[in-house]
């Protein structure tokens, strides 16, 4: 149906319209020039858009020739990182401080490469082309859902690119594919001090020594084994000289939970524990618990769509079943939250030898997973609307 040829031929044009995106990168909620660069590709393939202003995204819509079809949704989203690229490509981040470290650049050249293929083909139904802001924080998702633009959508599709396969492979599975993502902040207040008089003070840096050696006991001692759970401290504030006894200690941290009873197990563990430090050492402890982006669950249906879509473009060989769930987490949750859909993985490994993870500062793709993802999102598309007309 995509005629290989075809595809070809446009590929040397998706790898400039990546590096285009990749050079320039913008951070949630600031993506202006992302969006014109968007809107000059839609352009330039006669695709009509409506662009919903800073942080808002751009809507692209292709029409098919039946009015009653249905409406299907293909989303990529459009946010850089905060951090300096170390790369050295020619075609690095200019924007100090900006990176597209996580392929955000590759996925929404797929949905153009798709939209340059599915406008040339009869389409049963309609398609729109969701480029949506601020995935990495903030969750530009809901502002997506809320501007009312997939009101009557039948189905949505999304993916992401990963150094965990090569290029060819699609992962996907039904279900549960990524974890519920909860961050927390534990604020410490003991009594400051001089470093000779202990006894005079109250040491909020042992206090969180103890604190986050007891939290993982979360995981290792009250959880059971064969569920996944993360609970990771990523961030430790104390002190200030080598012989003060500190006053005040944070700490921040990240839960990751694939499973509601266990969520709650967390929370309410960690609560108990911070609880009974602060007791143990006369200490006052506050609590925050942030939610997060909840679990993506996939819809059997459109999970079969995408199967199929993959079976069609990459054959057996190219689909790789799902063994577990990340626990990563995605703001394509929340569209699943209320339209069905599937979320899958690219495999985009550069070197077969070398593995180099997303948001790392040397993190780079595969370019011809461009190919695979455009090819896919044209192929899922068609498939589901041929699906939802029968
Ligand atoms: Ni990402």
């Amino acid at each position: 149906m995509f005629d290989q040829g075809k595809i070809d031929q446009l590929y040397p044009h998706w790898v400039q319209l990546r590096r285009a995106f990749h050079r320039e990168p913008e951070l949630a909620f600031e993506e202006v020039e992302t969006a014109r660069k968007i809107m000059a590709e839609l352009d330039r393939l006669k695709i009509p858009y409506h662009y919903q202003g800073k942080g808002g995204g751009v809507i692209g819509e292709i029409s098919g020739s039946s009015v009653e079809a249905a409406t299907i949704a293909l989303r990529a989203d459009m946010d850089g990182l905060p951090g300096k690229e170390l790369t050295g490509l020619p075609f690095a981040s200019v924007n100090p401080g900006k990176m597209h470290a996580c392929g955000h650049d590759a996925h929404m050249t797929m949905l153009l490469g798709a939209a340059a293929l599915l406008r040339e083909s009869p389409l049963p139904g309609k398609v729109l082309l969701v480029f949506q802001p601020a995935e990495e924080k903030g969750g530009g998702a809901r502002v997506i859902l809320q501007s009312g633009v997939l009101s009557g959508v039948r189905a949505i599709f999304g993916g992401h690119v990963t150094h965990h396969y090569r290029v060819g492979q699609i992962m996907v599975g039904n279900g549960v594919v990524t974890a519920q993502s909860d961050r927390f902040r534990i604020d410490i207040h003991g009594r400051g001090g001089h470093g000779a008089r202990p006894h005079e003070a109250i040491d909020a840096v042992v206090i969180a020594g103890f604190l986050i050696t007891a939290l993982q006991t979360l995981i290792s001692r009250e959880s059971d084994p064969l569920h996944p759970l993360v609970v990771t401290i990523g961030s430790v504030q104390a002190g200030s000289a080598p012989n003060v006894i500190a006053a005040e200690a944070v700490l921040e941290g990240t839960i990751r939970t694939t499973q509601p009873e266990a969520r709650h197990h967390i929370h309410d563990g960690l609560k108990r524990m911070v609880n009974a430090i602060a007791e143990l050492h006369r200490a006052e402890i506050e609590l925050e618990i942030q939610e997060g982006y909840p679990p993506i669950i996939n819809t059997s249906r459109e999970t079969e769509i995408a199967r199929r879509a993959i079976l069609e473009i990459a054959g057996s060989e190219g689909l790789v079943p799902m063994e577990h769930p990340s626990m990563g987490s995605e703001d394509f949750a929340f569209y699943l939250q209320k339209i069905p859909g599937c979320y899958v993985r690219f495999g985009a490994r550069r070197h077969e030898d070398e593995y180099i993870p997303l948001h790392s500062p040397l993190f780079d793709i595969n370019e011809e997973v461009l190919k695979v993802g455009a090819t896919y999102f044209a192929r899922v598309a068609w498939e589901a609307l041929q699906d939802y007309g029968r």
